[in-house]
C-alpha cells in the first residue's frame, strides 16, 4: 500500500477543489481547452483601471499605492479574503503591475516545509511581491517561520545539529506579502494581525458584470448587444470569472446554432442546455439544496452530513457551493446547521410545511 504523507494530502485535496470549483461552472478542468486557459490569461485586467466594480476596494488600493510611492516604501502586506473567482489573483498583479515590480506565486499547500521558502524569500528584492494563494492551508511550522519575515523582515535559519545546532538571522529585503484566501475565518489570528490591510471582496452586482462582460467580448472579438450581457450577467452567480466562462460558452452556441450575435433570447437557451437555469444555479446548486429538502426535511442539517449524502468535500462545499446561495437567500446558517429559507422552498417548487418527495 503507498502511504502519502501530509504534504501530498493537502496538494491532492487542494486539486480536488480546484477541479470542482470549474466542475461547479458546467465545465470540468479536464475539458479546458489551452484556448481557455489563454483566453484566461487575456481576459484579466492588468491595471486598476481595468478592474471593473468593487469601487470600496479599488478606492482603498488606489490611496494605499499611491501614498507607498509617495514615501518610496513597500505596500503593507495585504490579505485578499473572498469567494472563488472574484479577482482576488488579478488585484495581486494589478498591484505588482502598478509598482512595476517582480511577483514571485505559490499556494499554502505547495509549501510544505518552511525550507522550501527560504529560496523564495532570499531572492525577494526590496519591493517585490510574494503572492500565497490559498494562505490558510498554510501548516502551522510553516506558518510560525513566516511571522518574523513578515514582522521584521527576518527569517531564523538552523544550522547544523544536535549539540552543534545553532540559529543563524537572516535579514531580508522589505517585500510585500499577498496572501489570499477563500477563507477568511480559517486564518489563525497572529497570522491575520499581521497584515497592514484586509480587503474582502464581495459578489459583483449584475450591472458590473455586464460591464465586465461587455469587456470581455470587445477583447475576443464577440458581438454581444446588451440584453445578451445581462441574461449572462444574471446567470454568473455574481463572480467574473463565471461570467467570462458562461460568455465562451455561449459564444460557442452561437457560432454553432446561428449567426454569431449574442442576444438575450440565445444567452438563454444557450445557458439552459448546459443545465444553468435563470438565477445561475447550476446541476450541483440543485443537487445541493434538493438533499437538504429530501433527506433532511429542509434542514438544520450539519454540513459533514451534507458532504457525505453528496459525496463531496466539505471544503468544497463550503467554499465553492454555499456562498452564493447563502447570498441568494435559498439558505441559511444557523447554529444547528444548514436550512432552506422560505425561498429556497420556493425556488424547489414547494412551500415551506408542504415537503413532499421531489424526485
Ligand atoms: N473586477 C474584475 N474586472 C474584470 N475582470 C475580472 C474582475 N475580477 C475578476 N475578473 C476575471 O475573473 C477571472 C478570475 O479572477 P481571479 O483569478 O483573480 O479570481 P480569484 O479571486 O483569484 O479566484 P480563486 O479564489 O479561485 O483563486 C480573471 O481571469 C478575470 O478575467
Ligand atoms: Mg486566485
Amino acid at each position: 500500500m503507498k502511504c502519502i504523507g501530509t504534504g501530498e494530502r493537502r496538494r491532492m485535496e487542494y486539486k480536488s477543489r480546484e477541479k470542482f470549483i470549474d466542475k461547479s461552472e458546467g465545465t470540468a478542468r479536464t475539458d479546458e481547452s489551452d484556448d481557455d486557459v489563454i483566453l484566461n490569461l487575456t481576459l484579466r485586467p492588468r491595471m486598476l483601471d481595468d478592474f471593473i466594480g468593487q469601487d470600496v476596494v479599488r478606492g482603498s488600493l488606489d490611496i494605499a499605492l499611491k501614498a507607498a510611492i509617495q514615501r518610496e516604501e513597500p505596500l503593507e502586506h495585504l490579505l485578499f479574503s473572498g469567494p472563488p473567482g472574484l479577482g482576488k489573483t488579478s488585484l495581486a498583479h494589478i498591484i505588482a503591475n502598478e509598482r512595476g515590480t517582480k511577483i514571485v506565486t505559490t499556494s499554502g499547500p505547495a509549501i510544505e516545509r518552511a525550507g522550501d521558502l527560504i529560496g523564495i524569500l532570499t531572492n525577494l528584492s526590496k519591493g517585490d511581491i510574494l503572492f500565497i494563494d490559498e494562505i490558510h492551508r498554510l501548516s502551522k511550522v510553516v506558518e510560525e517561520f513566516i511571522y518574523p519575515a513578515m514582522e521584521n523582515f527576518q527569517i531564523d535559519f538552523l544550522v547544523d545539529k544536535g549539540p552543534y545546532a545553532k540559529t543563524v538571522k537572516f535579514n531580508l529585503k522589505t517585500f510585500t506579502l499577498i496572501g489570499a484566501t477563500t477563507r477568511s475565518g480559517l486564518l489563525s489570528a497572529p497570522l491575520r494581525d499581521r497584515f497592514g490591510m484586509s480587503v474582502h471582496l464581495e459578489f459583483y452586482a449584475i450591472a458590473e458584470l455586464t460591464a465586465i462582460l461587455k469587456r470581455s467580448a470587445k477583447l475576443l472579438g464577440i458581438p454581444i448587444d446588451d440584453a445578451g450581457a445581462g441574461e449572462i450577467a444574471r446567470r454568473s452567480r455574481g463572480t467574473p470569472r463565471i461570467a467570462n466562462r458562461l460568455l465562451r460558452r455561449v459564444r460557442d452556441w452561437v457560432e454553432v446554432k446561428s449567426d454569431g450575435r449574442i442576444t438575450g433570447d440565445q444567452a438563454i437557451t444557450a445557458l439552459e442546455k448546459h443545465g444553468i437555469d435563470g438565477m445561475g444555479l447550476t446541476r450541483m446548486d440543485r443537487r445541493f439544496l434538493e438533499t437538504i429538502y429530501r433527506s433532511y426535511k429542509g434542514g438544520p442539517v450539519g454540513i459533514g452530513a451534507l458532504a457525505s449524502s453528496l459525496n463531496e468535500e466539505t471544503d468544497t462545499l463550503e467554499d465553492v457551493v454555499e456562498p452564493y446561495l447563502l447570498m441568494a437567500g435559498l439558505l441559511k446558517r444557523t447554529s444547528r446547521g444548514r436550512e432552506l429559507t422560505e425561498d429556497g422552498n420556493k425556488y424547489l417548487g414547494k412551500n415551506a410545511g408542504t415537503r413532499g418527495e421531489l424526485f
